[in-house]
């Protein structure tokens, strides 16, 4: 295969070590002037697939339109416009223009006015072009719908057909489309000669860089569902699909309310916000976006490492478009599924349809959450410690300490001013739930649980906590109960009768060599 040194030195610099089958089998039959269907999973390259072949192809030394990508949303024509952009580089005179709807039209004929050879607009828009004559498409030699499944989706039917009516008919045609409904093939039989289907999906629909996990939750716990998966997984960036655009705006407020740095994209958002945020969120600036299923379908982000379904999709076939948006081109990606009561039922029809096994897991503990928080923070310490100038902070410490006031008790005391280990949770509760087991929590309403100040860097084990707390009590070892031991302190559980004699008794004492300090750490169940 014969690629120009131009694209070649261009998509060598982007990293392209390897062409990904999709492109392989594709830019060859493009460069031999087939039209093609290409049907393969999210995040496979198909945007290179035909723009290589594209840009081999046009004649940038001339003034007409010769190639059109038609695509479903704005923000996927910018998408590809900047990857295109890349691409060709090193390409002499290549002019490459978008035109969508949202923005100022008359914006777009000056841009229109510079004579490019490739347009990449959404339908409405390219429609309104050519009735105004702003455009010309008598030259067209090649058409591309990208996302094909999509556009037809959204009621793009007769703008696609009339706008295949100006294009001369000896034009190249080509869908990409991750699914293959009926009215995708029968779309291709009708404008497309003798296509060629290339196709790389194979049993699974997904890809399986991605592992999918799915937990029952109920739907008030869902945003806590996702803090503590987020605080537990860390994910660089993470997308949060919802199936509303309410929906999408309650959980971002949810989600900022924990001090998460996170905004949302939906349709109702004006254009240039919705680039805005999306800019902000490829840059890092923004570390969780929450989304509905139209704003983010096809979208490239790299190190998208997790995609939570807040809501399952209505419909099983978005699941694959959801979860494309991690695990792309040989990084790994976790989904996050949250099901609620009504919901189960669709995880199985998931399941049938991409021929994959959603695992089942359970929401980390609110101690499990804690605990990590904690290692990362004495993480961030050492780092400080170790690389960090503290004069300054040791000129305050040195006076805090000529007034007598003790170190340990000062770091405790600036712990607290800091907030560092705050949660900002009111719900610490085991949100797990099981929707067919009715009697799991029996009388558990009258527990306490404790906090204790010794964990698992003192080698504290089970026993020591039972030991401990039946020899200066008297109670029983098996009235004690949900004994988590973590690294740097522990809980457990009794009856609420027992919890003053418990407090009063244990102060004070020592374990493992250190002072116990007991705290309630909430009341109610489990
Ligand atoms: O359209 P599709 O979901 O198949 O994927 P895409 O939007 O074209 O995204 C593919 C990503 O992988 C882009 O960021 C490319 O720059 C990158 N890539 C590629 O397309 N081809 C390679 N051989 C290597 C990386
Ligand atoms: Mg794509």
């Amino acid at each position: 295969m014969k690629i120009k040194n131009e694209i070649q030195q261009a998509i060598t610099e982007m990293g392209f070590v390897n062409l990904t089958p999709i492109q392989e089998q594709t830019i060859p039959l493009l460069l031999m002037g087939k039209d093609v269907i290409g049907n393969s999973h999210t995040g496979t390259g198909k945007t290179a697939a035909f723009g290589i072949p594209l840009l081999e192809m046009i004649d940038f030394t001339s003034n007409e339109i010769q190639a059109l990508i038609i695509t479903p949303t704005r923000e996927l024509s910018v998408q590809i416009k900047a990857e295109l952009t890349n691409i060709s580089k090193y390409i002499n005179g290549a002019r490459i223009v978008n035109v969508y709807g949202g923005e100022i039209i008359t914006r777009q004929f000056a841009e229109l006015r510079k004579k490019p050879q490739i347009i990449i607009g959404t339908p409405g828009r390219i429609i309104d072009h050519l009735k105004r004559k702003t455009m010309n498409f008598s030259n067209i030699k090649y058409l591309v719908l990208d996302e094909a499944d999509e556009m037809l989706k959204m009621g793009f039917i007769e703008d696609i057909e009339t706008i295949f009516e100006y294009t001369p008919e000896n034009r190249q045609t080509l869908m990409f489309s991750a699914t293959m409904p009926k009215r995708i093939v029968d779309l291709a039989q009708k404008y497309l000669i003798n296509p060629e289907l290339v196709t790389s999906v194979g049993e699974e629909k997904t890809n399986q860089d991605i592992s999918q996990y799915y937990y029952k939750v109920k739907k008030e716990n869902k945003t806590e569902a996702i803090y503590r998966l987020l605080n537990i997984y860390r994910p660089n960036l993470a997308l949060i699909f919802c199936n509303t655009k309410l929906q999408v705006d309650k959980v971002t407020e949810e989600l900022i309310g924990r001090k998460i740095n996170c905004d949302k994209i939906h349709g109702d958002l004006p254009q240039t916000t919705r680039l805005d945020v999306l800019n902000k969120f490829h840059n890092g600036v923004i570390e969780v976006l929450v989304a509905t299923d139209v704003a983010a379908r096809g979208l490239d982000i790299k190190h998208v490492e997790a995609v939570f379904n807040y809501d399952v999709p209505e419909k099983a076939e978005y699941y694959i478009h959801r979860i494309g948006r991690t695990g792309r081109i040989g990084n790994i990606g976790y989904s996050f599924t949250l099901v609620s009561k009504g919901e189960v039922r669709k995880i199985d029809e998931i399941e049938r349809l991409t021929n994959t096994k959603i695992k089942k897991r359970s929401i980390p503990t609110y101690e499990k959450v804690i605990d990590v928080k904690n290692s990362k923070f004495i993480e961030e310490i050492k780092d400080i410690i170790n690389n960090e100038s503290l004069e300054k902070e040791y000129q305050v410490l040195n006076q805090m300490v000529a007034e007598n006031l003790k170190e340990d008790e000062i770091i405790a005391a600036l712990l607290k001013k800091l907030n560092a280990l705050e949660t900002n949770h009111n719900n610490i509760e085991d949100i797990n739930e099981s929707f067919n087991t009715e009697n799991t929590s029996i009388n558990k309403k009258d527990w306490v649980r404790f906090h204790l100040n010794v964990g698992k860097d003192l080698s504290l084990t089970v026993s020591d906590v039972l030991d401990f707390v039946t020899s200066n009590v008297k109670m029983n070892g098996k009235e004690i109960q949900d004994i988590a031991i973590l690294s740097a302190f522990s809980f457990f559980s009794v009856d609420k009768k027992y919890a003053t004699a418990i407090m009063s008794n244990c102060k004070n004492k020592k374990l493992k060599g250190k002072k116990v300090i007991l705290s309630v750490s909430k009341k109610g169940r489990r």
